[in-house]
């Protein structure tokens, strides 16, 4: 049986995880530094970094130990290479490089989204290829179509604000704690979408655009104050929290029926929306939709285990040049 173990760092979660085959799962460790960064109201990448330096030793210490296995019983060593905050990559692939080098095994360097488009595999060990995925996190929103392992044919993507951006910022807004996303689906939970927030279609594009949502939401906030007006702030969460949705669930779908797709994936830390996921299940009623459980929405290791898995079949190893890349592309082909 293949043992790999897998580290991920790329914003501010330090996390490992080891599988095995058949997307079993040996252990699976994620130390959030999200207390940290709330005290800011977001990610400050050079504290990110610091924490990742302190974190990442225990980490891997205790996915072995959790999994019953040895450096050396380990068949390779796979490692998010990017792309993500520089500073956070770097601790990640440092160790990653040193640890596959002193045990003599390969090194695997895996795309953070292939890694978000891999998890559902983790629950989902019959999920096929092709499908149309639906990624979208704090710092990516995109769809493409995952045409085969690797091989990913990327249809639109964030023109500026991340749908989890968006839903930071606007959280941040509302008074509400980072990260914001859940924060407003609870809020959301006890409003009303009576706001008609705006949506950015940009045409027949599957491209993003989340910028002109935040600034409407701050006018608003600023005019209803500066007024003195009263409104809910459960109902502004529900409003924007609608404006996210609609657009991403509409292209989502529309992607899909233009590729002729019969299966959705949504990933990535927004995939945890309740809403996004009841709304894309709405409008594709035929389709099948998976998605991860919100543990392996967010940033883990056990996706990016789930990535390199399909990598070391395949033999695609890095070899010790292998450096982090902020902006690493993902690789797609037309
Ligand atoms: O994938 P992820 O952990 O990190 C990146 O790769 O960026 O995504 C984090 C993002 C944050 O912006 C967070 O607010 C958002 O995912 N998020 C959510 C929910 N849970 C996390 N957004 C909407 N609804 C949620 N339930
Ligand atoms: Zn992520």
């Amino acid at each position: 049986m293949v043992k790999i173990l897998a580290i991920e760092s790329s914003c501010d979660e330090t996390a490992a995880a080891v599988i095995t085959d058949g997307y079993k799962l040996l252990s699976n460790v994620v130390a959030t530094q999200i207390p940290v960064h709330q005290l800011y109201g977001g990610v400050v990448p050079e504290i990110a970094s610091r924490e990742h330096l302190n974190s990442v030793v225990p980490v891997v210490r205790h996915a072995l130990d959790e999994a019953g296995v040895k450096l050396a019983d380990l068949d390779a060593v796979a490692v998010t290479q990017g792309p993500g905050l520089i500073g956070s990559l770097l601790v990640g692939v440092s160790y990653a490089k040193a640890l596959a080098f002193s045990a003599g095994v390969p090194l695997i360097g895996v795309h953070h989204l292939e890694g978000h488009m891999s998890a559902p595999f983790l629950e989902h060990p019959q999920l096929t290829y092709p499908y149309l995925a639906l990624v979208v996190s704090g710092s990516h929103s995109g769809v493409a179509v995952a045409e085969a392992a690797g091989r990913y044919r990327l249809l639109g993507q964030s023109r500026d604000d991340a749908a989890g951006e968006a839903f930071d910022k606007i959280a941040r807004a509302l008074g509400l704690p980072y990260p914001g996303g859940p924060a407003i689906q609870a809020a959301a939970k006890d409003g009303e979408p009576i706001y008609d927030f705006p949506c950015a279609w940009l045409d027949d594009s599957y491209d993003f655009s989340f910028s002109g949502l935040k600034s409407a939401v701050l006018n608003f906030l600023n005019k209803k104050r500066m007024k003195g007006e009263d409104f809910r702030m459960e109902d502004v969460a529900a409003s924007a929290q609608e404006a996210i949705i609609k657009v991403l669930a509409t292209k989502a779908v529309r992607a899909a029926c233009e590729f002729g797709q019969q299966t959705i994936v949504l990933a990535g830390g927004v995939a945890s929306n309740q809403a996004l996921r009841e709304r894309v299940k709405e409008l594709a009623p035929e389709m099948q939709v998976v998605y991860p459980s919100p543990k392996y929405c967010t940033d883990n290791a056990a996706m990016i285990a789930a990535a390199a898995l399909g990598k070391y079949q395949r033999g695609e190893f890095a070899d010790w040049s292998l450096n982090a890349q902020a902006n690493l592309p993902l690789y797609f082909y037309i």
